[in-house]
């Protein structure tokens, strides 16, 4: 089970005006029970993990395994929701360097329809040239550009390289229920296809198929991350006290730190593996609260990398930050500091340490220090990089989510603004449909 300390950010703000949320956050938690809140159509998220059946879990597991039997490499076509969950659960369970082994125990899986970078396709269409590969198209809307693109590009190639019948047989479809071009596609090719409930928004999605699926691929254990966030769903219910509830403080923490003058939240780790869960907590929070030109600003740093870079900036910088970081309690392996007879490098002080004793030094030093320079700093630790652990940290996080959004006064399920740069492309390329924009947009230009 996580946990959450807030201790170090005591000295910039007081545990009294945390608390002083409690009526706010019970006001938010029974908004988003009875669906009386804003966005209330999209609360599908909140109960999903405790309302997943064993029958779904076993048509998700069944049809990873015929990726798993017929492909070397599975590329999950996606963007935003529809991508960063399963990058964000995959990366943090993976062997950092699994896709250079020899050996290998799931297939490689790959992303795609995140990017319109011409250079990025190219390449990963040559890198697939010679490759057994599937395809999991995701996409809510069916329509996004990005994802569209990337699929016609793999579709073809699989027909061409694989044939159309194995083509059929590992390419997947993830999305709306009916309509949509990738829903079309999919029942005209009779793809095997999952739907993302009408109820769930893409940053919310990660415990539908749209996750579940390439996890399950990855060969991991997608009944033990369900289970993690069930635990976590019911250890930030709505019933449970306010000062047991971490979901509860997180919100009230940085709904009084905000108020507070900081601005800026960096969500922080100290291993490499969390990059991704940073990746995904960054779009649920900048999409979410970035509106009605409010809301706290979402970074994020990987330590203790970033210290050599972003480090100056936290220490000294304007003083409009805080920290959140993600601790985790226990390595996956064991690794112990050799000594050397000539210490020629001077670390023979550190000799018979485990790496994770030096990284947790760092860790502890650099909060001390942050604290010391003006940075309040809150840590949640998680017991370990495993399946329960990542599904508990991630409806920790949709669930605080939910509450900040409420306490902050915005419609935290919708994102009307990622369609202006949309309107704009659109006209720019000259869409059928987009006539009058592109005349306005040329005359601007
Ligand atoms: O959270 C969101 O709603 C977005 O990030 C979408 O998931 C993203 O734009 C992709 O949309 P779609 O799944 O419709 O292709």
């Amino acid at each position: 089970m996580i946990s959450l300390n807030i201790e170090k950010t005591l000295g910039f703000i007081s545990k009294e005006n945390v608390f002083a949320y409690e009526a706010q956050v019970k006001a938010a938690q029974e908004a988003l029970e009875n669906g009386t809140g804003k966005g209330n159509d999209f609360l599908g998220w909140l109960h999903l993990p405790s309302s997943i059946t064993k029958e779904h879990l076993a048509d998700l597991k069944a049809t990873a395994q015929t990726l798993r039997d017929n492909c070397e490499v599975v590329v999950v076509a996606g963007i935003g929701g529809s991508y960063l969950g399963a990058r964000a659960v995959i990366e943090a369970l993976s062997n950092s360097f699994t896709w250079l082994q020899d050996k290998k125990t799931a297939p490689v899986i790959l992303y795609a329809g995140h990017n319109i970078g011409e250079d990025y396709l190219y390449e990963l269409t040559e890198y697939l040239k010679d490759k057994k590969f599937g395809v999991i198209n995701i996409s809510k809307s069916g329509t996004t550009t990005e994802t569209a693109l990337a699929f016609r590009l793999l579709k073809k190639q699989c027909e061409d390289q694989r044939g159309k019948d194995m083509a059929k047989k590992v390419i997947v479809a993830i999305t709306d229920a009916k309509k949509g071009a990738a829903r079309v596609t999919a029942d005209n090719e009779g793809y095997k296809s999952f739907i993302i409930p009408d109820n769930v928004g893409g940053r919310f999605s990660v415990l539908t198929p749209v996750g579940l699926l390439p996890i399950a691929i990855a060969g991991f254990d997608i009944e033990k991350l369900v289970a993690g966030a069930v635990a976590m769903e019911k250890a930030c219910g709505k019933d449970v006290p306010f000062a047991e509830n971490p979901a509860a403080i997180y919100a009230a923490t940085r709904n009084e730190l905000y108020k507070n003058g900081k601005k800026i939240e960096i969500l922080v780790n100290y291993n490499p593996k969390l990059h991704y869960v940073s990746e995904w907590w960054k779009q649920l929070y900048g999409e979410s609260e970035g509106k009605e030109n409010k809301g706290i600003f979402p970074a994020a740093v990987d330590f203790s990398t970033d210290l050599h870079s972003m480090g100056q900036w936290i220490q000294e910088g304007e003083r409009t930050i805080y920290e959140t970081v993600i601790s985790v309690e226990k390595t996956q392996y064991s690794l112990q500091v050799p000594s050397d007879e000539a210490n020629l490098d001077g670390l023979n002080f550190l000799a018979g340490k485990h790496v994770d004793e030096v990284n947790k030094m760092a860790e502890l030093g650099t909060q001390l220090a942050h604290v010391d320079g003006g940075v309040p700093n809150m840590r949640i630790v998680i017991p370990a990089l495993n399946e329960e652990s990542i599904g508990g940290l991630l409806y920790f996080f949709e669930i605080a989510c939910g509450i900040s959004g409420y306490i902050l006064g915005v419609n935290p399920f919708n994102q009307p603004g990622v369609e202006a740069y949309k309107k704009n492309m659109f006209a720019l390329l000259n869409k059928p449909g987009y006539e009058e924009e592109s005349k306005a947009i040329q005359a601007r230009l």
